[in-house]
């Protein structure tokens, strides 16, 4: 059998763990064979390949990033995109896909299934967004970044007696902004799912001055937004996904802060660097697991799935399942980090 592999939308610290496993599994177990498509869905496109067997896999398992590339080709939008990617995979020899990525990559993934291409899904996403599955994985390691970042922060944050802002990603759903604010002790979170009313956040902000020893940390996700219209707040150009580039809370944020306070206040966007890099050990080894069970699903012709982390368990789930909604923080989750605010 002759297995195609892809990463599409954002990269994410885990990516290659998934490939090496795949691979590794899929020779050495089931005598397979590979190749990899380069830059997610434009790969099987346009027909850009490249070798992927043992030795291509050897010592990328701490590499950030993907050794294939990856892109945000939206299949669906090109014109016979479906039918090229068919004769792309019958010219190449090509059996199986196995794509990695997010809701539009195995968004991609389920139509392409639904249209009897073989295709079985592998979760990624530093967003932590995905349904169906309890985490994703370079969710820990974007998390652990972001905590760092805040515990930093915070002493620079007291000596110079201002309020910190650390902009983190997340358009849809706040699951980076909750657990590293959480971790990293802050005193306001603020995540898309909750639009914030900026009376309470500079009520938290004062209360936190108030103790005159320590500053204010906020951490808000990129896609957090307040109620009624309170700030203008800018939009930006959409990628093939439809999905607006956002950036500019966190200094929205912060021009507010420092108007209604009169108290100094900073905004820090981490963006990327929350991407980049070696994954945890927590990554790794569910990146791998991911990997191997995928490859078993391949084998098994049980395409149209997708593989799932659901408590300590990798199961298979519908494609349709992982990508029908999106899986955001409930309200009594951020209700556990509020006890904390101010
Ligand atoms: O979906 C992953 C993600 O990192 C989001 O958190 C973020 O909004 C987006 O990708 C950024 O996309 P780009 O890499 O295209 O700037």
């Amino acid at each position: 059998m002759r297995v195609g592999v892809l990463t599409g939308g954002g990269d994410c610290p885990g990516l290659n763990a998934v490939i090496r496993a795949v691979v590794r599994k899929g020779i050495n177990e089931y005598g397979f064979e590979f190749v990899g498509f380069r830059d997610g869905w434009r790969g099987p496109l346009e027909g850009d390949t490249m070798p992927l067997d043992t030795e291509a896999v050897r010592g990328i398992l701490p590499r950030g990033g993907t050794i294939l590339g990856s892109s945000r080709t939206n299949l669906m939008k090109i014109d016979n995109g479906v039918a090229r990617v068919r004769e792309n995979l019958s010219e190449l020899g090509v059996d199986a896909l196995v794509a990695i990525g997010g809701e539009d990559t195995l968004g991609v993934a389920r139509q392409l299934t639904e249209q009897g291409l073989p295709v079985v899904g592998v979760p990624k996403t530093i967003d932590n967004d995905l349904n169906a599955t309890d985490y994703t994985f370079g969710f820990d390691t974007a998390v652990n970044i972001a905590t760092e970042a805040i515990d930093r922060l915070h002493t620079t944050a007291e000596s110079h007696h201002r309020a910190l802002i650390v902009e983190v990603m997340g358009r849809h759903a706040g699951w980076i902004a909750l657990h590293s604010g959480m971790a990293g002790g802050a005193n306001v979170i603020l995540i898309p799912e909750r639009p914030f009313d900026i009376e309470r956040v500079v009520a938290h902000v004062e209360s936190r001055f108030a103790t005159k020893r320590y500053a204010p940390i906020l951490v808000v996700a990129e896609g957090a937004h307040p109620i009624d219209g309170q700030m203008e707040l800018s939009t930006g150009e959409k990628d093939a996904f439809g999905h607006v580039r956002l950036g500019g809370i966190g200094q929205s944020l912060a021009d507010e802060i420092e108007r209604r306070t009169h108290k100094e206040a900073r905004s820090v966007v981490l963006g990327h660097v929350q991407r980049g890099g070696t994954p945890t050990a927590f990554d790794r080894v569910l990146a791998t697991r991911l990997g191997v069970h995928a490859i078993d699903a391949v084998k098994e012709a049980d395409f149209g799935k997708m593989v799932a982390l659901q408590g300590t368990e990798i199961v298979r789930v519908d494609l349709a399942a992982a990508t029908d909604k999106l899986k955001t923080v409930p309200t009594e989750r951020y209700a556990e980090a509020e006890v904390f605010f101010g």
